[in-house]
């Protein structure tokens, strides 16, 4: 957090008072505060009754083995069950789930609650047929499709929880996951439409599945109709199987932190962490978040989440939250500027979109555009906004208001994590007085605090790390197959006060709103995805060429913060001179989008003669930030070769 953020933060005085008529039918209150304040558990206990179970709890939270939580002890419910069934039971059948929206131009389907319904219950039947069982792992690999979800959830109707891996990773990044969690089924399709173009899937799991002996079956959606290579004993067609499967299963019931999903995240190492999340606290967390925080009408609103269901956004605010809600959504499968850039729009106007959540990095995006883009779009149909990912810069926030919400529109900047599971940060839109910046405030039920090396609150006016010191009901339950990571990477720190260390740094301002002003660990956060540098800095090295390389996050206008590696190359591939840099950059580049996926491919890489290193060997990548940012570089003293940062901006003059 520089100074100069803070300087820019304290100067922000605007304010949006909630728009009256929100105000007044708005499903959440200022007495929830007050309520939550006076017993957490309470609160989280009567939120729960807002979803159907088997078997109702005994005890909300259990507590005394931190930092491994049991929410709605004793209770059973089925996730699916919850999604799908019950609304179509309350007379809802007919009720829009998604209008799904193709890249391609009118390949659209809406699907009815009752239509889900069916379709979970086939893919449940045929999941069974393949040999999947309560507490096996799944991995799904999909594009933006209905299907995706259909597979979801049929896995949550089975408890056999799924790992959601983006489609924009690579092969290796896929293996490494399967591998990870141990999947035995993979559902994946050919390909999805991407720029215009199918973009394919089928070959990278061929590929990882190659390396994954434990893999006994590819279940493949047919999405864009391109060749694939094919293996009778393992791959399967979904409109073989699914289509043909009996629409009749009986969701069963499954113990509230049975596990529902492993979503894998970037850490401070190079080895993606599983969070997991169990069945109860997490349809709570995401259920009651989603109808407060977006004031979620499911009769009237419709709801668009614009984020790929491989990241936890996803999950939390296009699956779970939003199907146990009852929510009519959005569902769009491909880019923002196809085949035009006012393809967002024209999808509000002719669905008549009531509440639009995505990330900073797409609204810069269109700010970039112009306001020319929406303004020939009809956007009065939205009377919510959300923001989720990065800090939303004022600008951008005034920006979002003004063009896509007419000036009337509040923004909920919300601030959650992978790991949180569920909103914890955020206005709340009938209650607030909204900050362009600035999240606000915990919502009802979750205490955080901003504090300092010592676990002491930092009081209004000052900046330190976030915590959140109370458990929440979405709270992931550990790392998969690694508790004491868990406990390493989020409970050690703060361990004297029991809090929960979010990896963020934060501001509070001299009325108590927080402002997040970014990550203090090495945990990079690139256009709203999350990367880890250690994670690029393998992918780097393993390429041939390289013998070292340090990897940092720098701040960018578009991105927030955009990839900037600094490499050693070994000897021989200096050797000869036969090689244009630029040609060994742009493979270097290739390489990591190959090891990684294409968002992780760096910005810029600069090839140097030596890297900033303590005396004990830890690479200082500030010194390296102070560089990408163009800034003077910082303290040196503790540089085992004091010399090093000369020769290292030597070579950033000559500009490589
Ligand atoms: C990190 C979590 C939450 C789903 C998408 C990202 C940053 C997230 C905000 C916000 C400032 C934010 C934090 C956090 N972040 N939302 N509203 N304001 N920063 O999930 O990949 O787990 O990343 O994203 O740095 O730690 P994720």
């Amino acid at each position: 957090m520089s100074n100069e953020t803070l300087a820019n933060l304290a100067h922000e005085d605007r304010r949006f008072e909630p728009p009256k008529e929100l105000a007044e039918h708005a499903n959440v209150t200022a007495a929830a505060y007050d309520e939550a304040d006076a017993d957490p558990e309470a609160f989280w206990a009567k939120a729960a009754e807002r979803i159907s179970w088997d078997t109702k709890w005994d005890r909300v939270l259990d507590w005394d083995n931190p930092p491994f939580a049991k929410w709605f002890v004793g209770g059973k419910l089925n996730a699916a069950y919850n999604c799908v069934d019950r609304h179509v039971e309350a007379g809802n059948g007919d009720r829009v789930a998604f209008h799904w929206v193709g890249e391609p131009a009118d390949d659209t389907r809406d699907i009815t609650y009752a239509q889900l319904k069916d379709q979970v219950s086939q893919a449940a039947n045929t999941l069974i047929e393949l040999g999947v069982k309560t507490g096996d792992r799944v991995a799904i690999y999909m594009p933006m499709i209905p299907e995706t979800v259909v597979a979801m959830l049929a896995c949550a109707r089975l408890g056999a929880p799924h790992t959601v891996v983006f489609g924009g990773f690579s092969s290796s990044a896929l293996r490494d996951r399967i591998q990870d969690c141990d999947a035995h089924v993979v559902i994946t399709s050919d390909g999805g439409y991407r720029r215009g173009a199918p973009a394919a899937l089928k070959p990278a799991v061929d590929e990882a599945v190659a390396q994954c002996p434990g893999v006994e079956h590819v279940l493949v959606v047919r999405r864009t109709g391109e060749d694939v290579t094919w293996d009778d004993q393992r791959d399967v067609w979904w409109h073989d199987t699914v289509e043909k499967a009996s629409t009749d299963h009986t969701p069963e019931a499954f113990d509230a932190e049975h596990p529902l999903y492993v979503m894998y995240t970037s850490g401070t190492t190079g080895k993606p962490k599983g969070i997991l999340h169990t069945t109860g606290g997490y349809l709570v967390g995401t259920s009651w978040t989603h109808w407060a925080v977006f004031d979620l009408k499911p009769e009237t609103d419709v709801y668009w989440t614009a984020a790929d269901i491989g990241w936890v956004t996803g999950h939390s605010y296009i699956v779970y939250g939003p199907l146990a809600n009852g929510a009519t959504s959005v569902m769009y499968e491909g880019t923002p500027d196809t085949p035009h850039k006012g393809r967002w729009w024209e999808i509000v106007a002719k669905y008549k979109v009531t509440t639009l959540y995505c990330a900073p990095t797409a609204i810069r995006t269109f700010m970039k555009w112009g306001r020319d883009i929406p303004a020939e779009h009809d956007l009065s149909s939205l009377r919510l906004l959300g923001s989720v990912g990065e800090p939303i810069n004022p600008e951008a926030y005034i920006w979002y208001r003004d063009q896509i919400g007419g000036g009337k529109t509040p923004v909920m900047d919300t601030w959650w994590q992978t790991e949180t599971g569920m909103h914890m940060i955020s206005p709340l839109p009938g209650v607030t007085a909204g900050k362009p910046g600035s999240a606000m405030k915990a919502i009802p039920g979750v205490s955080v605090d901003v504090v300092d090396d010592d676990g002491e609150s930092v009081g209004n006016g000052n900046g330190g790390y976030l915590v959140v010191t109370k458990p929440w009901p979405a709270m992931l339950r550990t790392i998969w197959g690694d508790d004491e990571r868990f406990k390493e990477t989020y409970w050690e720190r703060y361990a004297a006060k029991g809090y929960y260390f979010a990896g963020d740094g934060a501001k509070l301002d001299d009325d108590g709103d927080i402002w997040v002003l970014g990550r203090v660990d090495d945990v990079m956060n690139v256009s709203g995805h999350r990367l880890s540098t250690t994670e690029i800095e393998s992918a780097l090295v393993s390429h041939p060429k390289v013998a070292e390389a340090a990897v940092v996050g720098a701040t960018d206008e578009q991105s927030g913060q955009a990839i900037n590696a600094f490499v050693i190359l070994r000897e021989s591939a200096l050797k000869g001179g036969e090689e244009a840099p630029d040609a060994l950059i742009t493979e270097l580049r290739n390489h990591v989008a190959s090891e990684i996926g294409a968002i992780a491919k760096p910005k810029s890489i600069l090839v140097v003669p030596e890297l900033p290193k303590t005396r004990s060997g830890k690479i200082m990548r500030r010194l390296l930030r102070d560089v990408a940012e163009h800034r003077d570089v910082g303290d040196v003293t503790t540089l085992a070769d004091s010399s090093v940062m000369d020769q290292i901006q030597e070579g950033v003059g000559k500009g490589s």
